[in-house]
């Protein structure tokens, strides 16, 4: 079932970031600047602040009673291509390949068609996460740019990428 977040979901929406994490970006074990990010940046508090912030909207899958996957928007990060920003798209690794993340991107463009007027969604992803990068290209998008950024003292790129209508 997919729904809106709410605010008792925000535990489990951390745990299931960390997990999501650091199984796409942990994959030679981890190491101290992972752990520290996974465990500041994915809290109850930080996720329950953002299910009640007007500017986001978090859109969950729910199976038998379980988080297995969901979606933030961001409704105030506007770029050239598009207005919306999927900020994250998290399907737990059990779950992948069955149409859930399709399903959750279908209904990213549909809140940002009734909220905004406009289906269209930018997003940024790692040039290394190949797997996303291939989902996203035959969902549509296309890439627009990229960025450099710092993280545990080392330089990475991220691609920005987007789907217009
Ligand atoms: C990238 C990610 C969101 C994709 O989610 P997913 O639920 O596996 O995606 P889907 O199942 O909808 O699509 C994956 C593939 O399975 C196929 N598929 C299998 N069964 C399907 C079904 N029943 N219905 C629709 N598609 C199905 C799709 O065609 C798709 O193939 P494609 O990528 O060649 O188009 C997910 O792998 C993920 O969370 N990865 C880790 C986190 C991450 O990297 N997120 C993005 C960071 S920006």
């Amino acid at each position: 079932m997919l729904r809106p977040a709410r605010p008792g979901d925000a535990r489990n929406l951390a745990a299931l970031s960390i997990q999501v994490w650091l199984h796409t970006y942990a994959t030679e074990g981890l190491r101290e600047a992972l752990a520290t990010f996974v465990l500041t940046e994915f809290t109850e508090a930080r996720f329950q602040q953002r299910i009640a912030e007007p500017r986001h909207r978090v859109l969950v899958e729910e199976r038998a009673g379980h988080l297995v996957g969901y979606a933030d928007l961001d409704f105030e990060a506007p770029r050239k291509e598009a207005r919306v920003e999927l900020a994250t798209l998290y399907v737990q690794e059990h779950f992948a390949g069955r149409g859930i993340g399709s399903q959750l991107l279908a209904a990213c463009a549909e809140e940002a068609r009734q909220r905004c007027g406009c289906p269209d969604l930018w997003l940024s992803v790692y040039h290394r996460n190949e797997r996303a990068i291939a989902f996203y290209r035959n969902q549509g998008f296309t890439e627009c740019g990229s960025f450099p950024f710092e993280f545990g003292g080392e330089r990475h790129l991220n691609l920005i990428l987007a789907r217009l209508s």
